[in-house]
């Protein structure tokens, strides 16, 4: 099955329509996952071989805006334009294409996101739902959040769990087309949690997570004791989640990290993403734990860390990361992402 089929399947007659709106808009927050996507059962569409579970970063994530244009597509990223030829844009004409008749209409797309691109974090995630939400606006195809997000998941697989704001469980799903496959918010709003970055390196990563994950899975020994570890820590994490139980949510949390790393540092040829600071700011987080202070990190496909940590002890995590970006979730969790468009007449 070819990702153009599940499109097909998803849009119905409304496959191909000409747009409905002369410029669409969205943003995505980006999301950390606390229980990790690694490893694929379907490479084309991005089908997860395990069950995931984020929370999402509020206000950092991709502004998108979609523009209709007679001439021939143009991608601008935080406002500098980029070469179509270069693979960032290749990913996201493809992606795009899936739903043009022969490359048309042309699109001005705006890209602003707010977080380094390809540094572990989320970046891609954020980047594809915005651009299949503001598709939806654009051809006016009204599509469900459940169906946006198996239409993100074929950008990106973390991509189906950023449609929303808390936390997100993707369900792996069994079935061969991934109808199945799709994320959903849980009920569960916990504003006293903060998420704090931990900027190691912006520089983009040298291994792609899908490229990492594949080589995982197929060479990793340590591979296999994957699936068991996160179907245990989701059970752990949802209840600590609805028990409001930190310490609970904060262990899993890392050690579900710590271990996905585990199995990639074992696999041939070895992959890391930890740089020698990304060590030091662990030893950092295990010396407070010791400390008293409840704190945890973990850490995704590139050599930044992300903490996790109660709104009470924002003022020590400053003083030991003074560097740190803070994200409290004090504000309405679950809320809709923003999207707008304007009427144009029909299509020639
Ligand atoms: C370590 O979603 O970037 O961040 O589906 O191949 O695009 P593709 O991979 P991607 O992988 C994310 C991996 C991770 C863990 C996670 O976000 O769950």
């Amino acid at each position: 099955m070819k990702q153009s089929d599940v499109v097909k399947m998803i849009l119905a007659e409304k496959w191909q329509q000409y747009p409905l709106h002369s410029s669409a808009t969205a943003y995505a927050p980006s999301n950390i996952a606390l229980c990790k996507y690694w490893g694929k059962r379907n490479q084309e569409l991005n089908l997860p071989l395990t069950s995931s579970l984020s929370i999402s970063l509020r206000e950092k994530g991709a502004h998108t805006q979609l523009l209709i244009n007679d001439s021939q597509d143009c991608i601008q990223l935080n406002g500098q334009v980029l070469d179509n030829a270069m693979p960032f844009s290749q990913k996201l004409l493809r992606f795009v294409n899936l739903f043009r008749v022969r490359g048309q209409p042309y699109l001005t797309m705006n890209i602003h996101t707010n977080i380094p691109i390809a540094a572990g974090l989320a970046s891609s995630a954020c980047g594809f739902a915005a651009i299949a939400k503001a598709l939806n606006q654009l051809f006016g195809w009204q599509l469900s959040a459940r169906d946006l997000s198996i239409l993100a998941r074929l950008g990106s697989g973390s991509a189906s769990r950023s449609l929303w704001q808390g936390f997100v469980e993707w369900h792996a799903g069994v079935r061969e087309d991934g109808m199945d496959s799709f994320a959903e918010d849980l009920p569960t709003a916990w504003p006293e949690l903060c998420v704090g970055l931990v900027m190691i390196n912006h520089q983009e990563k040298a291994l792609s997570s899908r490229e990492a994950m594949q080589r995982t899975v197929m060479t990793s020994a340590l591979y296999s004791a994957w699936p068991q570890k996160v179907s245990t820590d989701l059970s752990l994490l949802k209840r600590a989640i609805v028990e409001k139980d930190f310490l609970h949510l904060g262990k899993v949390t890392e050690s579900n990290a710590l271990t996905m790393h585990a199995t990639m540092l074992s696999a041939w040829p070895p992959i890391t993403y930890c740089l020698p600071e990304t060590l030091t700011a662990m030893q950092q987080v295990w010396r407070m734990r010791d400390e008293g202070i409840a704190v945890y990190f973990t850490q995704d496909a590139g050599p930044n860390i992300k903490l996790l940590f109660l709104e009470n002890d924002i003022a020590s995590i400053r003083q030991n990361f003074p560097t740190i970006e803070i994200i409290c979730n004090k504000q309405a969790l679950n809320m809709p992402a923003t999207t707008s468009s304007n009427i144009i007449p029909n299509p020639p």
